[in-house]
């Protein structure tokens, strides 16, 4: 009888107890501030935006590196592996697995760039860790030269250094933001291009300051072939 009634009271205890943490924790709860996120909101969230702050916990690191002079990228280098402005560049260097699709293989040295002593120079990084099949859209170049000759012409670039509306204002983003909302993977650290390498990679939320060009695209018009001089 002693000890049914100890094992009783015992259970007895310990739902009492469980009662009294339980609540505790729940008011507990209670307290901190949350914001209800209610989903019919009259501004949408742009998910382009979040992209934004991708690579924001670098960016201090960034701030305070110094600059190798002899191993700096130029927007000449920069536009050389594309066949034309936005285009997936070729990869410039040999593949060590030719049917892999990449993804960890790449991202070892692409993920958060760095020096790489078997190129002698900086892995750019890439805007899109998240896309793993990197030769779906990137290859290797095999041939220097055409196979037919084409009519087809690059979109002119935009041009850099000219885009404020006043000197020292912020400069207005010439380029379109598919595939570049993660800004500091492009535009900071050592592989960035020196001519767009920003002076102020700690203010991450870089869209508060710089918009986009809203201007229209002029229509590059219908490509036709030339026809060959043995067609
Ligand atoms: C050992 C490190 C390393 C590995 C692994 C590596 N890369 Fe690279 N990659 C580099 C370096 C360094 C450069 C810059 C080369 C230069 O500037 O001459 C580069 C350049 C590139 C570029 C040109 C970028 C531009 O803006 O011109 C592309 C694209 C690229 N790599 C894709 C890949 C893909 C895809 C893979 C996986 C199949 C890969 N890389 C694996 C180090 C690496
Ligand atoms: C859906 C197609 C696609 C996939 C998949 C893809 N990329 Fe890209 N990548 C692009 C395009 C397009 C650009 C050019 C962006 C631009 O200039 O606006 C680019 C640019 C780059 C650059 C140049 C950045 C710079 O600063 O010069 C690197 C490096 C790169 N990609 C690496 C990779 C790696 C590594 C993978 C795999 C983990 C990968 N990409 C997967 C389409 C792709
Ligand atoms: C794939 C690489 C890449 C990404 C990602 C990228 N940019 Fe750029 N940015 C460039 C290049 C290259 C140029 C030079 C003009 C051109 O080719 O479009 C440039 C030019 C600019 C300029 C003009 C600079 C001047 O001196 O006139 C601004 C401002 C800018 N980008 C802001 C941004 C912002 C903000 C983001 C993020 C939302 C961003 N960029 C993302 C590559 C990139
Ligand atoms: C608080 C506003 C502000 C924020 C946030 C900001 N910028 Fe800027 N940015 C400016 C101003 C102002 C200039 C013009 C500086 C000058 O002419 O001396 C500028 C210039 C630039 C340039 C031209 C090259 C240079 O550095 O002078 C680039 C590229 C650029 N910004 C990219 C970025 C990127 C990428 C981010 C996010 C990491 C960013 N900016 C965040 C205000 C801002």
């Amino acid at each position: 009888m002693r000890k049914r009634l100890g094992i009783i009271s015992l259970f007895v205890i310990l739902f009492v107890g469980f009662i009294t943490i339980w609540n505790y924790s729940y008011y507990e709860g209670q307290e901190e501030a949350y914001i209800p996120i209610e989903n019919n909101r009259p501004v949408p969230l742009i998910p382009s935006e979040t992209g934004v702050f991708q690579r924001s916990e670098f960016a201090l690191d960034y701030a305070k590196m110094p600059v190798d002079e002899n191993h700096q990228r130029t927007l000449y280098e920069y536009y050389k592996n594309r066949a034309y402005h936005g285009a997936p560049p070729i990869i410039p260097h040999p593949v060590a697995d030719e049917k892999n699709m990449g993804g960890n293989s790449c991202l070892k040295c692409h993920q958060n760039g760095g020096f790489t002593e078997k190129y002698k120079a900086y892995a750019p990084v890439t805007p899109h860790p998240e896309m793993v099949n990197c030769k779906q859209c990137h290859v290797s170049q095999k041939t220097q030269s055409m196979f037919k000759g084409t009519n087809f012409r690059r979109i002119v670039v935009p041009k850099v250094g000219v885009n404020n509306a006043l000197e020292g204002s912020p400069p207005i983003i010439p380029h379109q933001l598919q595939l570049r909302e993660n800004c500091l993977a492009c535009h900071a650290g050592p592989s960035a291009p020196k001519e767009i390498r920003v002076t102020h990679p700690e203010r991450v939320n870089c869209r508060q300051c710089h918009v986009m060009n809203n201007k229209e695209i002029k229509d590059i018009g219908i490509f036709i072939r030339k026809p060959q001089a043995n067609e």
